[in-house]
């Protein structure tokens, strides 16, 4: 295993106001594994993420990469933000250089380090397509551009893991489609483990081996699925009646363990009575 949690709680705060943030979490993660994570919101997605980047410490519990455990970030883990936190007054270029993890201001880099990273950070540029715009700054792309940026930067350290916390949830849905192929590449090549958060149940499913499935109050794992497509994804496959099939249940499950459905049928409930009243 890549990743093991194992009975891996996180509190917020003093009892009586305390959070569970997470409850007895366990998930093994297979080295190259691609991993998405669903639930409502505040079920704990942001905070297992955090906690497996070693942003965040757990209560209790383990938490191993490798058979070693978290004791804070390490250059094995790379993390993915929603807001591409890029920085202004870098170019494209200069963003995906600007790597702390490989110490780029230590004077102890030999030139052949500075010559691998400016090679990688080029083989970066051309991957994500972003040769043409390598001196533009940020404000001058679009939002698809910046999170290709993001994500040529969190590779230049050549993590091992990949950690990405809804990273294409302020793009639409045409550029969407597009990430999804490319972090698919990106996957396959540089053969990263991948553990992914997000809202979109397609997203979870078009992209995942296995969908993670998050249920709040407390924030716990409530069920796991085994994404029945091809590993090689294609876009087609939405349409498959497995995918549809996979996606009416997580919808169902996600509403069933977030207190929407309760909330449905009171308001159904409550527009009945109205009818009632309004009936003469
Ligand atoms: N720093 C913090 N201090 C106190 N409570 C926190 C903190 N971070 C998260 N929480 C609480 O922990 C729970 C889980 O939060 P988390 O952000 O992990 O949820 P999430 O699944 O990522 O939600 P969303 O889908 O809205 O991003 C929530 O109840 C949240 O209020
Ligand atoms: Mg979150």
């Amino acid at each position: 295993m890549k990743i093991e949690c194992k009975n891996v709680w996180k509190f917020f705060g003093e009892v009586p106001k305390q959070t569970t943030a997470l409850q007895d979490v366990s998930l093994g993660i297979a080295d190259n594994e691609f991993i998405t994570l669903v639930g409502a919101s505040g079920c704990g997605k942001s905070t297992l993420l955090r906690t497996l980047a070693g942003l965040e410490t757990h209560s209790r519990g383990e938490l191993l990469v490798d058979a070693k455990a978290i004791t804070g970030p390490g250059q094995d883990r790379a993390m993915v933000f929603q807001h591409y936190s890029l920085y202004p007054w870098l170019s494209v270029s200069q963003n995906i250089r600007f790597c702390r993890q490989l110490g780029a201001h230590t004077q102890n880099r030999s030139s052949a380090d500075v010559e691998a990273a400016s090679g990688r950070a080029d083989a970066l540029l051309q991957l994500m397509g972003l040769t043409a715009s390598a001196g533009a700054y940020p404000n001058q792309l679009s939002g698809g551009m910046q999170q290709r940026v993001a994500i040529a930067r969190a590779l230049m350290g050549k993590p091992q893991i990949l950690l990405m916390d809804e990273p294409f949830g302020a793009l639409d849905a045409q550029t969407r489609e597009v990430m999804h192929d490319l972090i698919l590449h990106v996957h396959r090549l540089e053969r990263t483990t991948i553990v992914f958060v997000t809202h979109d149940v397609e997203e979870a499913i078009y992209l995942g081996h296995r969908v993670v499935l998050m249920a709040p109050r407390p924030g716990r794992i409530d069920s796991i699925y085994d994404v029945p497509l091809p590993a090689r994804r294609e876009q087609d496959m939405k349409l498959a009646p497995e995918f549809t099939r996979l996606k009416r249940q997580l919808l169902d499950r996600i509403r069933e363990t977030s207190g929407m459905k309760t909330d449905l049928e009171q308001l159904q409930r409550l527009s009945q009575a109205a009818d009632v009243r309004t009936t003469p």
